[in-house]
């Protein structure tokens, strides 16, 4: 006689989580805009990385799971990450991903990576972010990193978007500093923020490319031209912004660094898909 087939329990049900690859618990979940939303994991134990550094996040599935890059935007001390995500209605992840809720799972493979870290960089005295769009997300997490304030005298933070409602992540981060346990007292003298938007009007507005070929951004912080004996550059945004401004940074004298070899600037490209 046949032995009746016992149910499966739950924890049998559960998709199996691949080699390398944690799954964690969705903490939270904050809808921006539209196109704009950040959510927060938990952090799991052994996990460490270095700020600025992105990692592969994916939404568990049986079948093989879409991973893409994401910068990670919260400090690398912080007992959660955070990710700051565009939403694309037919994006292969994001389309998906834009429905998570607490309590949900999200696969994120265990070894994080990147250009956009300090120990890319030569030790100088001033050190630029040129952020747009998602592009801010990695910078999260170097305003809140105190080796950043030990190694340059002055942050300089941009934050360009297309309309006000898009700088919200932004403007948050730079007010929420000063209370910051870590760096806010740093942060309140050394960090300077420099936010505009390109298609509705605000007290300040350009893209930064503009703002720098006319000598706007420099007038207004009051700063020299860019200078590569003591300047250094971290871009993240769009490719072609990324290009634009790289281009520009190169013509000033800079030179592009990398983990291996540490130069005046690193690029990373922001999450798009
Ligand atoms: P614009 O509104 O003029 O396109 P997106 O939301 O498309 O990722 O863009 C984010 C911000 O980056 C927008 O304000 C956009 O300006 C700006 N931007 C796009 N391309 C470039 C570029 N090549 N150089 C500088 N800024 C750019």
């Amino acid at each position: 006689m046949t032995q009746p087939v016992p149910m499966p329990t739950t924890e049998q049900v559960e998709l199996a989580v691949p080699t390398g690859v944690f799954s964690q618990t969705v903490v939270s979940v904050e809808h921006y805009t539209d196109r704009l939303f950040k959510f927060r994991i938990e952090r799991p134990a052994s996990f460490r990385f270095r700020a600025g550094e992105f990692v592969m996040i994916g939404l568990p599935s049986a079948d093989k799971p879409i991973y893409r890059a994401y910068s990670i935007a919260s400090a690398s001390w912080d007992d959660e990450i955070e990710f700051y995500s565009i939403k694309v209605p037919n994006g292969p992840l994001t389309s998906k991903l834009q429905a998570i809720q607490p309590g949900d799972k999200i696969w994120m493979r265990a070894k994080p990576t990147g250009t956009l870290v300090t120990d890319a960089l030569l030790p100088g005295k001033r050190l630029f972010m040129i952020a747009t769009g998602t592009g801010i997300a990695p910078f999260g997490s170097l305003v809140r990193e105190p080796d950043v304030y030990d190694r340059f005298d002055s942050v300089i933070l941009t934050n360009t978007c297309r309309d006000l409602a898009e700088l919200s992540y932004g403007n948050a981060l730079a007010n929420d500093i000063a209370d910051d346990p870590l760096v806010g007292e740093q942060a309140a003298t050394q960090l300077r923020y420099y936010p505009t938007t390109t298609r509705e009007t605000s007290a300040r507005m350009g893209r930064m490319t503009q703002l720098i070929d006319d000598g706007t951004f420099f007038k207004d912080l009051n700063l020299g031209a860019l200078d590569p004996e003591t300047d250094r550059v971290m871009i993240c945004g769009s490719l072609d912004m990324n290009l634009d401004i790289k281009q520009r940074i190169e013509a000033a004298g800079l030179h592009e660094g990398s983990n291996a070899r540490p130069g005046q600037f690193v690029i990373e490209r922001a999450f798009v898909g």
